[in-house]
């Protein structure tokens, strides 16, 4: 059996080295990196971190996300790391005919019918955050707004009362951004899913109006749903449902202080909002966590696949390559941020409605916000996604946002 590497060449694709784990070079612009790999070659392949393929034009990542019978998410190896970790995160980690069926069971969940009702909730949440910004007399958003409305409002609605939120909100950091040791991170897995499978118990004889009691009531063939697999499901919707919403949010908002332009405009069209989320959703794609292994031969631009190859597909860069401006009201908007194919984001709907709310709130009672001089952004690139470490926001009125952060 010939190795990635001597496909890769066999086929004449470039060899380069593309590594999630460990160019310093995410820390400081990460989307420059993309813009790098997608001027490479549709399709590249990087010896680092044991070997893949680089998807990064939206023709190649859609055939490769919607060939199924080739390109399969078990066993779970959808992280690019150094070490081998394997994910349990149904209904991710699974392949049809599994995912079809637990993914099934979740979709009533996240109907329009469950969220629209969650509105009014999110509307004072993210007034009250405002509030405390005043109240505080500095902003730095990502710490005051963006991570903290998203796990509140998420936590809250899976059924979890404010100190357990507390701990989950800094046990999904340490999952998504830390590359810990196999041993440390089942460690964190294991609290994560002590924490959940705690709530279900409660819940199964204390049912609430929240996701904890809709998801112990999932049915599957009929039957309920093994503690096993209910318990990852819920770390996935947990992990899936705060850090993804509050790093999009972080980026949205850096691209409204750094444009004033865009941010007028949105000010004065609200109803454009939605319209903007998409694209700068496309600009600021997060990055992750899309990535398969074969189960099967297959071909992909040309190079021979075979079983147990692994792709790590660029959907940021994909993105990034579809158009040069920004427009915020681009129509139609083919973005692959929520995904493409059978594992499309469950929670689209959801996190865009967290995001337009906030937006709304924060545009109408903070109209006029900037970064503050000399501020040089950084960024973190986790397993899963990238994210602005730090936001400061000069507001007209308020204190310095440097000496909030120290
Ligand atoms: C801006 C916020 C979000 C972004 C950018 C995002 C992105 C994604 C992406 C790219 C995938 C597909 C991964 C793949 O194909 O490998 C995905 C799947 C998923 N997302 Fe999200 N997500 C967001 C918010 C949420 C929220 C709020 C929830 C839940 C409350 C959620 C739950 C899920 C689940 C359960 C899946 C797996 C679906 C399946 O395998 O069928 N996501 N998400």
């Amino acid at each position: 059996m010939s190795t990635m590497l001597e496909r890769a060449t066999a086929a004449g694709i470039p060899i380069h080295e593309f590594d999630l784990e460990h160019d310093p070079r995410w820390g400081v612009d990460p989307h420059a990196v993309w813009d790098e790999a997608t001027k490479i070659a549709p399709l590249f392949y990087s010896p680092v971190n044991r070997g893949y393929f680089v998807a990064t034009d939206y023709e190649t990542v859609k055939g490769v996300l919607r060939d199924t019978a080739v390109w399969a998410n078990t066993p779970t190896t959808t992280i690019f790391t150094e070490r081998e970790v394997r994910l349990n995160v149904p209904p991710l980690s699974m392949d049809a005919p599994d995912h079809t069926v637990y993914r099934r069971a979740m979709i009533p969940l996240f109907s329009p019918q469950v969220l629209t009702p969650l509105e009014p909730g999110i509307y004072d949440l993210a007034n009250e955050l405002v509030d405390d910004i005043f109240a505080k007399g500095s902003c730095l958003f990502t710490k005051d707004f963006s991570s903290q409305l998203p796990a509140r409002f998420f936590l809250g609605w899976f059924g979890f009362d404010y100190g357990d939120m507390q701990r989950m909100f800094e046990l999904a950091e340490k999952a998504t951004f830390e590359f810990p040791t196999p041993e440390i991170r089942k460690q964190i897995e294991g609290e994560i899913e002590g924490l959940i499978s705690g709530l279900y118990e409660y819940r199964r004889t204390n049912p609430g109006d929240d996701l904890a009691t809709a998801m112990v009531n999932m049915r599957v063939n009929g039957e309920p749903i093994p503690e096993e697999v209910l318990v990852p499901m819920g770390t996935l919707a947990f992990i899936a449902g705060q850090e993804t919403t509050s790093t999009q949010l972080g980026y949205i908002m850096w691209h409204l202080a750094r444009f004033p332009k865009d941010r007028r405009r949105l000010i004065d069209d609200p109803a454009l909002i939605p319209d903007a989320i998409e694209e700068l959703m496309r600009v600021y794609n997060t990055g992750g966590p899309s990535g398969r292994t074969a189960r099967a031969s297959g071909d992909v631009d040309g190079v021979q696949i075979e079983a147990g190859d692994r792709i790590f597909i660029a959907r940021a860069g994909a993105d990034r390559a579809m158009a040069a401006d920004v427009q915020l009201d681009r129509t139609p908007n083919r973005h692959t941020a929520f995904g493409l194919g059978i594992h499309r984001c469950i929670g689209s709907h959801i996190a865009r409605i967290e995001m337009r709310i906030a937006l709304e709130v924060w545009l109408k009672r903070v109209p006029e916000f900037s970064i503050p001089a000399g501020f040089v952004p950084t960024h973190r690139y986790g397993s899963f996604m990238q994210q602005l470490n730090s936001l400061p926001l000069e507001i007209p009125g308020l204190g310095s946002p440097h000496r909030a952060a120290a």
